[in-house]
């Protein structure tokens, strides 16, 4: 059987797409032929990344924190009604801010877990009952951060948050698998977005250090000695979200140039 991503014609929606990694998912489904709907929630950088895709296809963006209860809905009504339909979820999330433990406040966790956790859990349940609904044939995939084996010191929200990510993806698996639904995740590792520049400018404050020497050190310690590209990110998370992944559900794999130590 060719290896080939049958995407021509199916319903994406990505998540926190305006840039960076949510942004390299949507435009490497437009050219696998897919219709795609992406959120942020800056109205003009949402605006600015559909005219920037919209040469490849077909592209609607709409507005929407992924921190609020409501804007989920609206997502998902919006999504359903441009295209008619959901074949794929592609969770992307915004980044909560960078720290260590002693420095977050009961507020910060309040948000993060919002943002980290009950968002892609109440996305989750939206979309399984339109796909349920629908009886789609549906694909899930939640992108997390390696953080979630292996906890890094400057980020801790992040790496508390995300780890129920983790369980929802295999919880998620288990209990879709028989409505014919599959639920994946990715942990990327450092991939080159805006997330970088905000991450070397934390690290370079707290230590003293110019931010291009945070990214050489950090580079040093990947074992493939460099930073991932979205496009190469892109490619796991349409394998993931296509058919070519036909016999994987409840998996969540690192896409990190080998820098996660734990098995
Ligand atoms: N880059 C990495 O190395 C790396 C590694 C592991 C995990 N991650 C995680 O991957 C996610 C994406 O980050 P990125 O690297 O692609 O950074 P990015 O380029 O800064 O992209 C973040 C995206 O999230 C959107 N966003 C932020 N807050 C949002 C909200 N409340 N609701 C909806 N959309 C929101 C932003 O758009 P608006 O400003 O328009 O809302 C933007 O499109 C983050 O959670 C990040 O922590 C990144």
């Amino acid at each position: 059987m060719p290896l080939t991503s049958g995407l021509s014609g199916q319903r994406v929606l990505v998540t926190a797409a305006s840039s960076g990694i949510g942004y390299g998912a949507a435009e490497a489904f437009l050219r696998e032929g897919a219709r795609v709907v992406i959120n942020s929630s800056n109205q003009e950088k949402l605006d600015g990344a559909v005219a920037k895709l919209a040469p490849l296809g077909e592209i609607h963006g709409v507005q929407g924190n992924l921190a609020a209860k409501t804007d989920l809905e609206k997502i998902v009504n919006f999504a359903v009604s441009q295209m008619g339909g959901i074949d794929t979820l592609v969770y992307v999330t915004g980044s909560p801010k960078p720290g260590g433990f002693l420095e977050f406040s009961y507020e910060d966790w309040r948000g993060a877990s919002d943002l980290l956790v009950v968002s892609p859990a109440y996305l989750g349940k939206l979309v399984a009952e339109h796909m349920i609904k629908e009886k789609i044939r549906g694909r899930m995939v939640f992108l997390s951060s390696y953080v979630i084996k292996e906890p890094t010191l400057g980020i801790a929200l992040s790496s508390v948050c995300r780890v129920a990510v983790l369980s929802l993806v295999r919880t998620l698996g288990r209990e879709l698998g028989p409505k014919n639904i599959r639920v994946n995740g990715i942990m990327p590792g450092f991939i080159q977005t805006g997330r970088i520049d905000q991450l070397a400018q934390d690290a370079a404050r707290r230590r003293s250090i110019r931010p291009e020497d945070w990214v050489k050190e950090l580079e040093t310690e990947i074992p493939l000695g460099r930073i991932g590209t979205t496009e190469e990110l892109a490619r796991a998370i349409v394998f993931l979200g296509s058919e070519m992944s036909s016999y994987m559900s409840g998996a969540t794999i690192p896409v990190d140039g080998a820098i996660l130590r734990s098995i």
